[in-house]
């Protein structure tokens, strides 16, 4: 497919089954999705299959990745703690494989006007999608980092369903269980969630989105603070 470029991204030449650390990457992710229990729920099962199938059609098309820009946030300050702790806990290959790339990685805040005292707290990068740096038009793969104590403001996801997979460290989700390394939430289209991080150690959390190709090109996302509901890109 086509990548869509823009005045950070530059195609590279370069296929995927010839950068060993991004492949070994998307291997790692297709495990979290692969091995493991679906708690006995259908619709858990169906995401898991759906996010691995995208995964294979990607990797069987090999494409050429897109460079971007390396930018870090004032919260990738933790990321080398969130990898450490990652790598002595249920996801140890994962956190070894994200180690490998983390210096490629572009973070994002997603929002044309960051939420007050967000910005030192949090930042997505991505791994695969519409922008790259893997290609793809049906499916992003991502991390999400934050510092101890965040609060990430509630918010839903229009036509595209999204699951968290915790690499490093503990959250919450709309108040109601804590969830530790391997931990997978799904998150159905339009479902309302606010996730809250512990108080001493960062979160490290890997997300998939899947949905139309049209919606992820330009995945709006709904926050729904008591002041004026605004649409943005985020996870
Ligand atoms: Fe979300």
């Amino acid at each position: 497919m086509e990548a869509q470029m823009d005045e950070t991204t530059e195609a590279t030449g370069v296929r995927l089954s010839d950068s060993p650390d991004w492949r070994y990457l998307l291997r790692e992710v297709d495990a979290m999705y692969r091995q493991g229990s679906d708690g006995g729920s259908a619709a858990i099962r169906a995401h898991r299959r759906h996010v691995r199938e995208r995964i294979s059609a990607v990797v069987e098309a090999n494409p050429a990745l897109v460079y971007r820009v390396p930018v870090e946030k004032p919260v990738c300050a933790y990321l080398g703690r969130a990898l450490d702790n990652g790598t002595g806990g249920a996801m140890a290959p994962m956190a070894r494989a994200l180690a490998r790339v983390a210096g490629e990685l572009t973070w994002e805040y997603g929002y044309t006007k960051v939420p007050k005292g967000l910005a030192s707290k949090y930042a997505y990068a991505e791994l695969m999608g519409p922008q790259g740096p893997v290609p793809a038009e049906r499916i992003i793969l991502g991390l999400v980092l934050f510092a101890p104590k965040t609060t990430y403001p509630q918010h839903s996801h229009a036509d595209i369903e999204e699951s968290y997979i915790s690499i490093s460290g503990a959250w919450s989700e709309n108040d109601l269980a804590v969830y530790a390394p391997g931990s997978l939430i799904l998150n159905r289209a339009a479902h309302e969630h606010r996730i809250t991080t512990g108080a001493e150690e960062p979160c490290l959390l890997a997300y998939a989105w899947t949905g139309v190709p049209e919606r992820l090109s330009s995945p709006g996302m709904k926050f729904s603070a008591r002041r004026r509901a605004r649409v943005e890109q985020g996870i």
